[in-house]
């Protein structure tokens, strides 16, 4: 039998200048053998022993990441309702994508469950909620009509009716004046009770006063028509939330319809080019620091 194999081998395998090779040298070498068999053994150790801890990632290193996230991520009860709505419905959001984009890469970014004000109760209220998992998003809604109809169909967003004391006809002259009453001074501006100062939503619940927001979306009140309230309330209370946070950090402030007289002035005001980062189609992004950060603040003036 061993003879057959060398005679098999000799007509194979010719080395140079006719020398014959033997082309199993294992066979020669017995030590050999052994240790090609230990190191199978060990390889088939390795592997399975992979494939048990690590989801095959080591087959499939992309496949194996990616398993690992899905196992991490759950989708919330709120997500599930969002997808099932946007998908079924055929009224979207207002803003664009490239402008829910802003706010949605914000929230990635601070990669923790934020506080999330939103002024105004829409369609797009549910996918605010839903970018915000285990976070507070509240909704401030002008008209208490429109919040029982939205809360009938999503009792699960948190939403409060608010009073707004302007009108949008009043706002060159309540740009104008409000320097004059000092409670609406950047020095002593304040929110809860602040009677005196129109500009300041003075009525609100008192979690909205007691919340350290981290992100303000600001697109309502109504301010296409002399008599809706306009935005100039909601601006001016925003910043000054975003003056009197507590602690580190910055606020994010949204302001949608920016392309809108009053929006932009009072943005100017209020809200600071200085602070502002980002403008994508009508929307502007400020981060604004608190003003015990007083290297970025002045005393007399917002901006
Ligand atoms: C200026 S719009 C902005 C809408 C929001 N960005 C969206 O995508 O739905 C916001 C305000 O319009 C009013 N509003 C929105 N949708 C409404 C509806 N279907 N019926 C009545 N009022 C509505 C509410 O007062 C709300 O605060």
């Amino acid at each position: 039998m061993s003879n057959m194999i060398n005679e098999r081998d000799i007509c194979k395998d010719r080395g140079k200048g006719g020398r014959m090779r033997n082309s199993y040298p294992f066979l020669e070498r017995p030590w050999f053998l052994v240790v090609a068999l230990l190191g199978l053994i060990g390889g088939a150790f390795l592997i399975s022993s992979w494939i048990r801890t690590s989801d095959g990632s080591l087959l499939c290193p992309m496949v194996g990441a990616k398993a690992r996230v899905a196992e991490n991520y759950e989708a919330t009860s709120m997500q599930l309702k969002a997808i099932l709505h946007y998908a079924t419905s055929h009224i979207v959001p207002q803003q664009s994508l490239s402008e829910i984009s802003v706010t949605l890469d914000v929230l990635k970014s601070l990669a923790h469950p934020c506080n999330f004000l939103v002024f105004g109760l829409g369609h797009d209220s549910l996918m605010w909620a839903s970018f915000n998992p285990g976070g507070t998003t509240i909704f401030l809604e002008e008209d208490p009509k429109w919040v029982q109809t939205v809360l009938k169909d999503a009792p699960y967003l948190q939403a409060h009716t608010v009073q707004y004391r302007t009108q949008l006809r009043q706002s060159d002259s309540l740009l104008s004046s409000y320097r004059s009453e000092p409670d609406c001074l950047p020095s002593n501006a304040y929110l809860r009770g602040n009677h005196r100062c129109k500009l300041a939503l003075d009525n609100l619940p008192d979690e909205v006063y007691d919340r350290v927001w981290d992100l303000i979306m600001i697109d309502a009140p109504r301010g296409y028509f002399p008599e809706a309230p306009g935005r100039m309330a909601a601006i001016f209370s925003a910043a000054v939330m975003a003056r009197n946070r507590k602690g580190s950090g910055v606020t994010h402030v949204f302001l949608h319809d920016v392309d809108r007289k009053v929006e932009k002035t009072f943005a100017e005001e209020f809200l600071c080019r200085k602070f502002l980062v980002k403008g994508v189609g009508r929307l502007w992004h400020f981060e604004i620091p608190p003003a015990s950060n007083k290297s970025h603040h002045s005393a007399t003036r917002f901006c």
